[in-house]
């Protein structure tokens, strides 16, 4: 898969890109980031990439030129790129979202600034993406964490199938939670049922886990996960039957 992360700030990714996961990825040969700067599409000898807003008003909206220019710049060289715009009125980034995505072959995130994009930008992408309701000062956070949420699915980046079956949201629940060593700390102790060694045990806690800790926390999510009459009558047990 190849990523394309267009910007007015490039120096923004060089860390993150180079970290951790990312780079694993980039090694791997799972995935290839190329980060573009935009002030590279604007046609005039100062670069300017943004203009005052028509009708007045705060801030600076950035021009329709130089990022339609770049859009075509990629969709030339690759027709079938997915075009996306972060943005907080774009719908909310899920793990279904990031699933879907990584099953393209091309992205081309833009990063907005300032008061965001003319307008017009919309009838150029394909669609548009909020990393949650609230503002953030512009689209660089947002667009890696669609990249880093794609790219950590893509085949073998986590080192062994199946690395990613069990996280959160995969089957419509929170996570269950982790411990490790030591035992004890502080007082607070492992569950004794993870020390059992009895793999069957470990499974329903897990899973049991999961549903309370969904129930607690992300109500939302329960009544739209995937159930079987067992999860029910616990969920039951504990008076937090999830709707039909
Ligand atoms: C300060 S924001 C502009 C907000 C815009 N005036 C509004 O009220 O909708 C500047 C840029 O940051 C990015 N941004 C800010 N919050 C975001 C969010 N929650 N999700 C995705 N992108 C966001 C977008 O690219 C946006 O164009």
């Amino acid at each position: 898969m190849q990523i394309d992360l267009l910007t007015l700030f490039p120096d923004f990714f060089t860390t993150p890109l180079g970290a951790s996961m990312l780079s694993r990825a980039q090694t791997l040969g799972a995935v290839r980031f190329r980060v573009l700067n935009l002030r590279d599409f604007c046609p005039d000898r100062h670069k300017v990439a943004d203009d005052r807003p028509f009708g007045g008003g705060p801030g600076m909206v950035m021009k329709i030129e130089p990022l339609v220019a770049a859009i075509r710049a990629v969709r030339a060289e690759a027709p079938m790129v997915r075009v996306i715009l972060l943005t907080p009125q774009g719908r909310v980034l899920t793990q279904d979202k990031a699933r879907e995505l990584a099953q393209q072959q091309h992205l081309l995130l833009i990063c907005g600034h300032y008061e965001g994009v003319d307008e017009r930008l919309r009838h150029y992408i394909d669609e548009e993406l909020s990393l949650g309701d609230y503002v953030l000062t512009g689209g660089e956070i947002p667009a890696l964490a669609v990249a880093d949420a794609v790219t950590r699915l893509l085949p073998g980046v986590l080192g062994g199938e199946g690395a990613t079956e069990e996280e959160s949201f995969q089957d419509g629940l929170l996570e269950h939670p982790h411990y490790t060593r030591p035992r004890i700390f502080e007082g607070h102790e492992v569950p004794e049922v993870l020390l059992s060694g009895d793999h069957r045990r470990i499974a329903r806690w897990r899973r049991e886990q999961a549903l309370l800790k969904t129930a607690q926390e992300r109500p939302d999510l329960l009544a739209r996960a995937r159930l079987d009459p067992e999860d029910r009558r616990f969920l039951a047990a504990l008076g937090m039957a999830a709707e039909e």
